[in-house]
């Protein structure tokens, strides 16, 4: 355990920063319910798509590729692969009709996979990728698929802390590009925060519905998203961060899992971190900023 889980205890949920996915979802029977998980095969995302499938779920794992995620569901009973390439539009409009085929109400959608800090700016079809990917994509997989949400189907957008350290302004609409400026934190914060945005507009938009959206913080865990870091700070991370602050892979998947198949979570439109609701930024809680990035998008998405 890390220092900082030493300290850590349990909030009103029961659980905290130490549960893992397995205790926040035990003696819970998930046979017939079938979820769309994002990012299935590696990190967070493949402990979530393994526990849920250990309760009975059908996991619908998505992966870049067909062979990605194929080789990510093939030892999970009932799982079934798609492939979902989030920075290229075609791909994600041909996951969301791959998953209509499927013919399966969603009784959740955890739109879990992510890039962090790409040390160079980077833009495909006009956007910055973490936007592109990390944003762009999963709105046209989510807004794509409500038709096939259960009645009281959830959406999970993973968001993160970094959405604290985020562009001037929360989302910088002038510069989605990264043309007048670019710092890979900040726009990897811009697209956490614009994670968290589309569940709190999803959440406004499902008022008077049973249907929930939720955003997440997991924690911090040592996974590939360190990837772009650099050897030096992903070593450091590596080796640091489970001494200090860090929570080990079942426990980062646990609060994604407790918001998407818990019978007790019953709110819409929260930030979530350790099993519990947080607070998020005032730009985090901002519902103009959330409409006006939905309609943004809506825009952006037409034309790609
Ligand atoms: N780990 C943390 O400390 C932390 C903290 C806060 C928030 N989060 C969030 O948690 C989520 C999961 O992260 P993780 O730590 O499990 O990272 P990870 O191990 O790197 O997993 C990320 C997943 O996203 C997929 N992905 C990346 N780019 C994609 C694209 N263009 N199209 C489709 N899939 C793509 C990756 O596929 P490939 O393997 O094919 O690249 C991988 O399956 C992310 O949204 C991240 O922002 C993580």
């Amino acid at each position: 355990m890390s220092l900082l889980g030493m300290f850590k205890g349990e909030g009103s949920t029961g659980f905290g920063f130490n549960s893992s996915a397995e205790e926040v979802t035990e003696g819970l029977d998930l046979s017939g319910k079938t979820y769309l998980l994002t990012g299935c095969n590696s990190g967070i995302g493949a402990e979530t798509l393994r526990v849920l499938a250990l309760r009975g779920a059908t996991v619908i794992g998505a992966a870049r590729t067909d062979a990605k995620a194929e080789a990510a569901v093939s030892s999970h009973r009932g799982a079934l692969p798609v492939a979902c390439e989030l920075s290229e539009p075609d791909s994600v409009r041909a996951c969301v009709e791959a998953v209509k085929a499927l013919n399966k109400p969603l009784d959740g959608i955890i739109a879990n996979a992510g890039i962090m800090a790409l040390p160079e700016r980077t833009v495909h079809h006009g956007y910055e990728l973490q936007f592109l990917t990390n944003h762009i994509g999963h709105w046209i997989l989510v807004t794509g698929l409500l038709d096939q949400l259960t009645d009281d189907g959830r959406v999970v957008m993973l968001s993160s802390e970094a959405h604290r350290w985020t562009v001037r302004g929360g989302i910088g609409f002038d510069n989605l590009d990264a043309s007048k400026s670019y710092d890979g934190w900040r726009f990897y914060g811009q697209s956490k925060l614009a994670n968290l945005l589309t569940a709190k507009e999803l959440a406004r938009r499902f008022e008077g519905t049973k249907k929930t959206a939720n955003a997440v913080h997991p924690g911090v865990i040592v996974t590939n998203l360190g990837r772009h870091m650099g050897r030096g700070m992903n070593a450091a991370w590596a080796a640091l961060g489970p001494l200090l602050f860090t929570k080990p892979i079942p426990q980062g998947a646990a609060t994604h899992v407790y918001v998407a198949a818990s019978p007790s979570m019953a709110e819409s439109g929260q930030y979530w971190e350790d099993c519990n609701v947080g607070k998020p930024t005032r730009h985090g809680r901002d519902a103009a900023l959330a409409s006006r990035l939905w309609e943004e998008t809506e825009r952006i998405v037409a034309g790609l």
